[in-house]
């Protein structure tokens, strides 16, 4: 039987994934060179599901280290989560952001051509689509001006994958929008780890629920949206994780090239999260109103009838269970997988 390649399998989005996909019945191989994950989430992976994965910790730019999974294995197509993904970091280190995300998917994307495997799902964003005109985003919008480098290496990685499959119909390649994962695994043993203080809304909350930092900083109340806090179309990273099983599965039709938003095309503002999070946690989450964040917009959720009507799927859980589940994976592991 043929195996599914997860690059960045030990990430939080990839974690996930690679549970739904042990449980569809996958065989899994993971490729991740650790620098922003643990191994211990591949071997929390393998207690829920009672399942192996086949790891190789490698960096996807290192072609001998790829030849040789390629080599090793009968792999039909990758998932392709493997990337830096700080918006801030990026802008700071865009040499660095630029070489791991494109350099590295390229060098990816040739060995997999060697290899004749050309199957492939990237994890794009709706950070894509910028400062959108109107919401709900569709996957019509046309994409937007990216604000920082981070945004821009998935804009340019959707630009080359499309390209490669133009000039090479053998490929398959399907492009998911993500809006914003937050959440975790029922189990609460997989979930989100990030290093150091968090840049997203869920993370750093988190860490107010739990007592490491006093107080959430909300980035401004001026917005025009019904609260004057950003909106956002947060959605439960199993139903992404999910959506990549279903995405696989029309890569099995082989559709050529493919995009789909996935996020719930629902919209949440600041404070109906960390009112959300309050209820779930049980206690008040305090917070102060400051500055606007350079490059934030007011707006963004997705239009998901398109990846209901082509994949068959939509998201299955809501706000209430999204802050129910991270603050379990939070109380389950206070210092994450350390
Ligand atoms: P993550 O940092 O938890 O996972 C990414 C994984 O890739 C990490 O385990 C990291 O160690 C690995 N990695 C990075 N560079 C690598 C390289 N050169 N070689 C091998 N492994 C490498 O991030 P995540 O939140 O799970 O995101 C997964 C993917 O989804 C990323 O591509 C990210 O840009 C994209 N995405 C994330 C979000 C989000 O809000 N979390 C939203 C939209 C898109
Ligand atoms: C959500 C809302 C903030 C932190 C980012 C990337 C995007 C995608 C998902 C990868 C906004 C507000 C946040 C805080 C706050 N990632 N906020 N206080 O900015 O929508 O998207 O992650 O592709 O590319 O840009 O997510 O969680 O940072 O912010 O008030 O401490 O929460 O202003 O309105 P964002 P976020």
């Amino acid at each position: 039987m043929s195996s599914i390649l997860v690059t960045g399998g030990a990430g939080y989005i990839g974690s996930h994934t690679c549970v739904e996909l042990l449980e569809a019945g996958y065989d899994v191989i993971v490729v991740d060179n650790l620098c922003n994950s643990s191994q211990e989430a591949l071997n929390r992976v393998e207690t829920i599901t009672g399942k192996k994965v086949k790891f190789y910790q490698a960096d996807i730019a290192d072609q001998e280290a790829m030849e040789k999974i390629f080599r090793e294995n009968h792999i039909f197509g990758v998932i392709h989560f493997a990337g830096l993904k700080a918006v801030g970091e990026s802008v700071q280190k865009p040499l660095e952001y630029y070489q791991n995300n494109i350099s590295g998917t390229l060098n990816m994307c040739q060995v997999m051509r060697e290899h004749g495997v050309k199957n492939i799902i990237f994890s794009s964003s709706a950070t894509v689509y910028g400062d959108p005109e109107t919401v709900p985003i569709t996957e019509q919008c046309p994409k937007g001006q990216c604000t920082n480098p981070y945004g821009w290496t998935k804009s340019m990685l959707e630009q080359i994958l499309t390209d490669i499959q133009k000039a090479d119909s053998e490929w398959n390649v399907i492009l998911l929008r993500y809006f914003n994962p937050i959440g975790a695994h029922k189990s609460g043993r997989i979930g989100e780890d990030p290093n150091g203080i968090p840049n997203n809304l869920m993370p750093y909350v988190m860490k107010v629920a739990i007592g490491e930092l006093p107080y959430v900083n909300v980035f401004g109340n001026d917005y025009p949206t019904p609260d004057g806090t950003g909106v956002r179309d947060y959605i439960h990273v199993v139903d992404l994780a999910a959506g990549h099983v279903k995405a696989l599965k029309k890569i099995e039709e082989c559709p050529g090239i493919k995009i789909y938003n996935l996020g719930t095309g629902k919209g949440y503002s600041v404070l109906e999260v960390i009112d959300n999070v309050s209820k779930a946690v049980g206690k008040e989450i305090p917070y102060r109103i400051t500055e606007r964040r350079a490059g934030d917009i007011a707006e963004c959720y997705s239009d998901a009838s398109l990846a209901k009507a082509e994949l068959g799927w939509e998201a299955q859980y809501g706000m209430k269970e999204m802050c129910e589940d991270s603050w379990n994976w939070q109380k389950m592991n206070p210092k994450g997988y350390r």
